[in-house]
């Protein structure tokens, strides 16, 4: 919502307890993950979930994250199947979020579901969202704190570039380690289906599960509209400048995304994800770099990118990418 005074916290113990309070008063506030920037508000209160799709400017069909502290907390809000326990116990708490059949009893606001008969859970590690998880007691509704198609943040002022003004308040934390969303694993049959790469690689989440993880359709292959796994809209993560991907160098004019060693001659705007070409460092690069080329080209511009390897968060960061890189036309959702 606009209008709001959006109050700035330490993330020390004072700080918490202040957000603790806002967010069981049904207040909006931004906290830090170990992935990205998370926008939070108590999962009970339909007032609360349905502001978060306002101040986002998020489409209603597109269902929101919950967070808790652990995973009992998370079984008493939906059914674990086994693969799910394989997963939690394995990688709870950490960057992946789990897809289940919502309890009717638990008192999940409908606007976080999207009326859908299903709950996504997180138990996240990040210690600042865990003592804000457990001072705040109420299971935690939190999209990535950025304005609805674009780049989510992984720093505090991020979140305030887009979000001052319109949420509560911040929680003011270090950047986010990870640096990409969680991977989302959803079921079809008790069977587990990758949803979103994220922050734990696919290759880690099929030796938990002791087999081979499917993957819902890739971006090139969903729909504008209303998809299946709702986050799937093919353009998302969407910076103002246009990206070339898989590039060996930029062409002039162009602004110079790398990956590894730089090719000779790069001139004007540049990062590089990371020039040892570590894929770990590169995602907790790729949003904050993408977010400076694009303030550097003021809103035009093509920016090139090297090509990234397809294994452990390689995946994840090509899928971004790959969003950021596809056309605009289902995007720009009317707020
Ligand atoms: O790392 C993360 O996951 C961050 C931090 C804050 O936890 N959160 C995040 O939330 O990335 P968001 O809202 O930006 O992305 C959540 C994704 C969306 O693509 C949404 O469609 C999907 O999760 N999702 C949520 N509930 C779902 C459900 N019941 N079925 C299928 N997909 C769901
Ligand atoms: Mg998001």
């Amino acid at each position: 919502m606009t209008g709001r005074r959006t109050q700035i916290l330490s993330a020390d113990p004072a700080g918490i307890a202040r957000a603790a309070e806002l967010l069981r008063a049904g207040a909006l506030v931004a906290f830090p993950t170990e992935t990205v920037y998370g926008l939070g508000a108590d999962a009970r209160d339909q007032r609360a979930a349905q502001a978060i799709f306002a101040a986002k400017g998020r489409p209603g069909f597109n269902p929101l994250i919950v967070h808790v502290a652990d995973p009992d907390a998370a079984w008493r809000l939906a059914a674990p199947n086994a693969a799910a326990l394989a997963l939690a116990r394995a990688f709870w708490p950490g960057p992946l979020s789990l897809v289940l059949p919502l309890r009717p009893e638990a008192g999940i606001a409908p606007a976080v579901s999207a009326g859908l008969p299903t709950v996504a859970l997180r138990c996240p590690a990040h210690p600042t969202a865990q003592a804000l998880l457990r001072a705040a007691g109420v299971p935690t509704a939190a999209p990535s704190a950025n304005r609805s198609g674009a780049v989510s943040p992984t720093a505090a002022a991020h979140v305030a570039q887009e979000l001052e003004g319109r949420i509560d308040a911040i929680l003011d934390g270090d950047p986010c380690p990870v640096g990409l969303e969680s991977a989302i694993v959803g079921f079809e049959d008790d069977a587990p289906v990758l949803l979103r790469p994220g922050g734990v690689p696919l290759e880690a989440l099929e030796a938990a599960l002791g087999r081979p993880l499917a993957r819902a359709r890739t971006a090139g292959e969903a729909r504008a509209g209303r998809p299946d796994a709702p986050g799937q809209l093919a353009s998302h993560y969407a910076p103002r400048a246009t990206l070339r991907l898989n590039a060996a160098a930029p062409a002039p004019g162009e602004a110079w995304l790398g990956f590894g060693p730089d090719p000779e001659g790069v001139r004007g705007p540049a990062r590089n994800l990371s020039p040892a070409g570590d894929l770990d460092e590169a995602a907790a690069n790729l949003f904050a770099m993408l977010r400076a080329l694009d303030r550097e080209l003021a809103g035009g511009g093509t920016i090139a990118v090297a090509p990234v390897p397809e294994r452990g968060l390689g995946m994840a960061i090509n899928d971004r990418l790959r969003r950021a890189a596809a056309p605009r036309g289902d995007v720009r959702l009317a707020p």
